[in-house]
């Protein structure tokens, strides 16, 4: 399933594509992403993630389990999300197997409005039914730009109160791969 490690220089330029990337760099390249994200976020007083939530260390081991994906714009690095296949944190209670779990979704600020959103979830589905997994499940802070954002790619927001996680109100979501 995985695109052969060398492709990426194999696009066309422009081309877009998305993949499972493995090795330490490409964790720092994902890393990236997200800070960039956070601090434009940030900016227009959005918080997202804390510093805690993007380490090296963990993102490297993500990528070391398979869990990183990242979107080239050809050979530009343009996107990012982990996509893993449990979360004893938001979803403690899921049935083991039930649901690919998407994660840490960001877009470089040069690629936004470009439909990278998606794209992102398009891949994790296409995954989910590569894997006989029925459903794609995240967590967001409870802001309804965001909820909308997911609730037009098919997402539905739990029927619960969100929950409280780094004094950020977290609502879960999901939709059928
Ligand atoms: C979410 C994201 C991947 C969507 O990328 P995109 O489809 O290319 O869309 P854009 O970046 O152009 O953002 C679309 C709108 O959503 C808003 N938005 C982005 N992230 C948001 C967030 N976390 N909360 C609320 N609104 C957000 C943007 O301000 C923009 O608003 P506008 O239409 O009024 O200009 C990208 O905005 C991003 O990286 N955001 C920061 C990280 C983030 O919030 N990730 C999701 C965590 S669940």
């Amino acid at each position: 399933m995985d695109a052969p490690r060398d492709s990426r220089d194999e696009a066309p330029a422009g081309a877009r594509q998305l993949r499972r990337v493995r090795d330490a760099a490409s964790a720092r390249v994902g890393l990236a992403i997200l800070r960039e994200a956070a601090a434009w976020a940030a900016a227009s007083g959005i918080a997202v993630w804390e510093p805690a939530e993007l380490r090296e260390a963990e993102f490297e081991a993500a990528a070391a389990a398979g869990e990183l994906i990242l979107g080239f714009e050809g050979a530009s690095p343009a996107a990012t999300m982990l996509l893993q296949s449990a979360d004893a944190v938001y979803w403690p209670e899921a049935e083991p197997g039930s649901a690919l779990y998407v994660h840490k979704v960001a877009v470089r600020r040069a690629s936004a409005g470009r439909g990278w959103l998606p794209r992102l979830i398009e891949f994790a589905a296409q995954e989910a039914h590569q894997r006989a997994i029925p459903f794609l499940r995240l967590d967001t802070v409870h802001r309804p730009k965001m909820q909308a954002m997911y609730e037009d790619l098919g997402f539905r927001v739990l029927a619960e109160e969100p929950m409280t996680m780094y004094g950020r109100r977290i609502i879960r979501l999901e939709r059928r791969a």
